[in-house]
């Protein structure tokens, strides 16, 4: 329910993670056009340009915690997370509709060749500005031959078109149930849980996360090497990696690059691609009955021109088709992004809180650790560096009042 736009000026705690900040708010005016400036800065990835993106998302934060919509500037003038470049670009919305840097942006093609390149499953800023410093325009002039040594890219550039569709919730459900049954016959008692934007409440998403995890701590070892072939043999896999744990108490106090800018985990875990059979997609509920008829006509992908992961559990046959091939053949399954992390249960709620987000949520939670308690907070768990030990959690809310923090449901956590 929207409140009215009070003429005092709106007491806003600092920090976005001692804020409520819902998927569905009253300034997307504002805060679309400020996203935009913040892409931008994060394509442009020169020097001073990550500031520059923090600081206009910052404002798009506070804006979308706001319980009303902001039709007065004068209202917003103290509130530190909107800088003087932000503030203009609001100003202008109000007075014009629009702001003119955000239209010359929206209509820049570089803008767009970033965007669209970027998007491609393995594809970061610095690959996409190669590819358009070449001369290459759009996914057509993208030369194959050229990307020979990476195989998330191969399969990303030929599916690309599947991969931005978005996931819906319904999909993501029965997944997760397909999953947690088998990792339930492998591993009884195991937890599966579907994070990420789903459980921030979004209707849709670009992938589906799952953090699985289980009550004895050490049992947990050896379920994704299993799990994976079991989804494998109802073939349900395109093409992966299975990432083993480099976790170490090490890393965990000393690694602070970690809990910064990336937001880059230690955990054991597999990111690829899976086969949504078309039955699930349009909605069915007897799952695993439909799963299991769906074994005829899907066919093997070649990883032969690709640099192979470094841990593959999955055969290749050499006369196996191309990624492009596969794309192109009749089938009866959709591509869709999908990543397998497990945790130790002692780690459990530390990850759960990292992998449900968001990355900006995240951001904030872990520099508001560093600054104001002095403890180092990672998907892996809280360091307390004054005091030199770790702070344990047996639930997402004990996270939160070790971080002297109001609990935050999953939805409030869309910065
Ligand atoms: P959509 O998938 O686009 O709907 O949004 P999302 O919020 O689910 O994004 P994404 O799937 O990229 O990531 C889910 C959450 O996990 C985000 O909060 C990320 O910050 C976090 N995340 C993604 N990759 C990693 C990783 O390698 N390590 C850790 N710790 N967190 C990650
Ligand atoms: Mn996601
Ligand atoms: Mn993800």
């Amino acid at each position: 329910i929207q409140e009215e736009e009070k003429n005092v000026e709106p007491v806003i705690p600092e920090w976005a993670c001692q804020r409520a900040t819902p998927f569905k708010h009253f300034n997307e005016q504002f805060t679309e056009p400020l996203e935009i400036l913040e892409k931008y800065a994060e394509l442009r990835d020169q020097e001073q340009d990550y500031s520059r993106a923090l600081a206009f998302r910052r404002a798009s934060c506070v804006l979308k915690s706001l319980p009303y919509k902001v039709t007065n500037i004068s209202s917003l003038k103290n509130i530190k997370d909107i800088g003087g470049h932000s503030s203009r670009v609001i100003k202008e919305i109000l007075e014009d509709g629009y702001c003119q840097e955000v239209e010359d942006i929206v209509n820049d093609p570089w803008f767009h060749k970033m965007k669209l390149f970027s998007s491609i499953f393995g594809v970061g800023p610095s690959t996409a500005k190669k590819w358009i410093e070449k001369g290459w325009n759009n996914l057509q002039d993208i030369n194959i031959e050229d990307l020979r040594n990476d195989w998330r890219v191969i399969w990303g550039v030929a599916f690309h078109e599947e991969l931005m569709d978005s996931v819906s919730r319904t999909e993501a459900d029965v997944f997760a149930q397909i999953v947690r049954e088998e990792a339930e016959k492998i591993l009884p008692g195991v937890s599966v849980v579907l994070t990420g934007g789903f459980r921030r409440g979004k209707p849709i998403g670009h992938d589906v996360d799952l953090l699985l995890t289980h009550p004895d701590v050490g049992s947990e070892i050896g379920l994704l090497a299993t799990l994976l072939q079991r989804l494998e043999e109802k073939e349900l896999i395109l093409c992966g990696n299975h990432e083993r744990s480099s976790f170490s108490p090490e890393v965990y106090q000393r690694d602070f690059k970690l809990s910064m800018r990336g937001q880059l985990d230690h955990f054991e875990k597999w990111l690829g691609i899976c086969k949504f059979p078309k039955t699930f997609i349009e909605g069915c509920s007897d799952i695993l009955t439909q799963i299991n008829v769906t074994k005829k006509s899907v066919i093997k992908g070649s990883l032969d021109d690709c640099d192979e992961p470094k841990t593959k559990f999955r055969k290749l046959s050499s006369k196996a088709l191309s990624p492009v091939d596969v794309f192109k053949s009749k089938r009866d399954w959709k591509a869709r992004r999908v990543d397998l992390i497990i945790s130790p249960f002692d780690q459990h709620y530390y990850a759960l809180v990292g992998w449900t987000g968001n990355k900006h949520f995240n951001r904030d939670l872990r520099l508001y650790s560093q600054r104001v308690l002095n403890m180092k907070l990672t998907s892996h768990g809280l360091y307390d560096l004054s005091k030199n030990v770790t702070v344990p959690a047996s639930s997402e809310k004990e996270v939160f009042e070790n971080l002297n923090l109001t609990f935050r449901e999953p939805s409030d956590r869309n910065c």
